[in-house]
């Protein structure tokens, strides 16, 4: 058969599997090992970008560390934001393994103790009054379900929803995402009506606007970013809902009073706001929910992710009571739904969050790392704009701060010398250091990491002739 992909798409949301100091590094640090095991991996599973062919091969997560095949420990400030409790948190093994013994599954049509639990406990630390949800096994899934409902509440099919956005990998998920990786050339027609519009990203504003180290000038833009919601929403007239991160995990903070303005936008204009807090839901940012930092709230909220501790596959929709209109039709009917063992995992974890008061310590350590970071600043001249909330970092590097270019090939030298020294994270954007460690962090690992990624972005800095 033909080849039929012939365009390649811009290489930006994670770091890609395709480049020569990927290559390069694989070679220097790959033993016999783990090429056999990236191998087999590659022999498998079909090819694609941010995935296989893989890095390297683990045999072991505990706590904040992962271990490769070949006993080299990484401190993970990644993790796909599922770890917030650490890896294989003894508790939440307790408590799996119990459900298990207790009631493994129940089929869709019984309820059951651990789901509604769960669902009880969702509608208690959620914000507002979403009180009603379905679980699905994903993230992407429960984004469909969003859409689906927003559809049959609204009447309408259409969506605002950001360019560079991801929000999951189906059809649905992709039409609104915003990044080519996901949902350009190769696979055709999209959902209809899924506009976009450029998103809040201060540091580089869309529009054009100037910043002050990293901080809008909202007398001078006058959230333009938001404006533009509000005009495509009366452009367009019949929008069924805006969909977005509330704090973008590219990471990108929004600038004061967005979504506040974006939240009179749609109530002005009949549609839904969608939050999809599927990466920062459960405390990523220092609150519960990243949009409890700008005190509005959705009408339907989108989680996943962390919400199974790091163990099972488990996302939730919330949605608010009055969104309850179709019950003669089923939108989610996932087999693993009910899921008691998913459910039981999601509750543990919660409960876990909210004794080792882990929000908090995402709050105030994160805090504390930002203003570490932004000293670095002060002497890493590389670094264009650090940026954040809680334990959702970006440290965005740049040839210079005049012009802003972004340092793409710095930013994955600085990846694979912390690699070599123990610290997993993620590029984003191409150039941007993407922190996403696990709520348990201490001060101390964090300290270390720091380090880490300082001695990195001064050797590369001086490899590259850039400092
Ligand atoms: C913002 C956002 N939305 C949706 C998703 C999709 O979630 P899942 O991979 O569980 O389908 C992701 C995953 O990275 C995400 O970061």
């Amino acid at each position: 058969m033909d080849k039929k992909v012939t365009v390649s798409p811009v290489q930006l949301e994670g770091d890609t599997n395709i480049t020569q100091r990927r290559h390069d590094w694989a070679k220097a640090n790959l033993g016999a090992q783990s090429i056999e095991a990236i191998n087999a991996d590659a022999r498998l599973f079909l090819h694609q970008s941010v995935s296989t062919p893989c890095l390297s091969a683990v045999v072991k997560a505990e706590g904040v560390w992962i271990e490769d095949i070949e006993g080299r420990r990484y401190l993970d400030f990644h993790g796909n934001n599922v770890h917030h409790i650490g890896y294989g948190h003894p508790r939440l093994k307790k408590a799996i393994s119990r459900q298990m013994d207790d009631l493994p599954f129940a089929p869709r049509r019984f309820a059951c103790h651990p789901a509604t639990e769960l669902a009880s406990k969702l509608v208690e630390i959620s914000p507002g009054n979403l009180s009603k949800m379905l679980f699905t096994t994903g993230g992407s899934d429960a984004v469909e379900v969003a859409l689906k409902l927003a559809r049959a509440a609204t009447g309408r099919h259409k969506t605002i929803s950001f360019w560079d956005a991801f929000h999951g990998a189906g059809f649905g998920a992709a039409s609104i995402g915003g990044e080519q990786l996901f949902r350009s050339h190769a696979i055709g027609p999209l959902l209809s009506g899924s506009e976009h519009v450029a998103p809040f990203a201060c540091y580089r504003c869309p529009y054009g606007y100037p910043e002050n180290d990293g901080k809008p000038d909202i007398d001078l833009c006058k959230l333009t970013c938001a404006n533009m919601v509000r005009y495509v929403l009366e452009k367009e007239g019949d929008v069924a809902a805006v969909i977005a991160e509330p704090a973008r995990a590219v990471p990108y903070i929004p600038p004061p009073g967005f979504w506040q303005e974006i939240r009179r936008a749609c109530n002005e204009h009949g549609a839904l706001l969608i939050f999809d807090e599927i990466p920062t839901g459960l405390g990523k940012t220092g609150a519960m929910f990243a949009c409890d930092h700008d005190q509005v709230e959705p009408d339907i909220l989108v989680m996943g992710k962390a919400l199974g501790g790091g163990i099972l596959p488990l996302a939730a929709v919330l949605a608010q009571p009055e969104l309850d209109i179709a019950g003669d039709y089923a939108f989610g009917h996932y087999t693993h739904e009910k899921n008691p063992v998913s459910a039981r995992a999601g509750l543990t974890t919660i409960e876990i969050i909210e004794d080792e008061d882990l929000v908090q310590n995402a709050a105030t350590t994160g805090k504390w790392t930002i203003d570490r970071l932004n000293e670095m600043k002060q002497r890493q001249k590389v670094i264009g704009d650090i940026r954040g909330r809680g334990f959702l970092i970006g440290i965005e590097l740049v040839k210079s701060r005049e012009d802003k270019e972004p340092a793409t090939e710095l930013a994955e030298d600085v990846l694979y010398r912390c690699l070599d020294n123990g610290l997993s994270f993620k590029t984003t954007m191409g150039n941007t250091l993407t922190l996403t460690p696990p709520l348990i962090t201490d001060r101390e690992q964090m300290q270390s990491a720091l380090q880490t990624i300082e001695d990195a972005i001064a050797a590369s800095s001086r490899a590259m002739g850039l400092q």
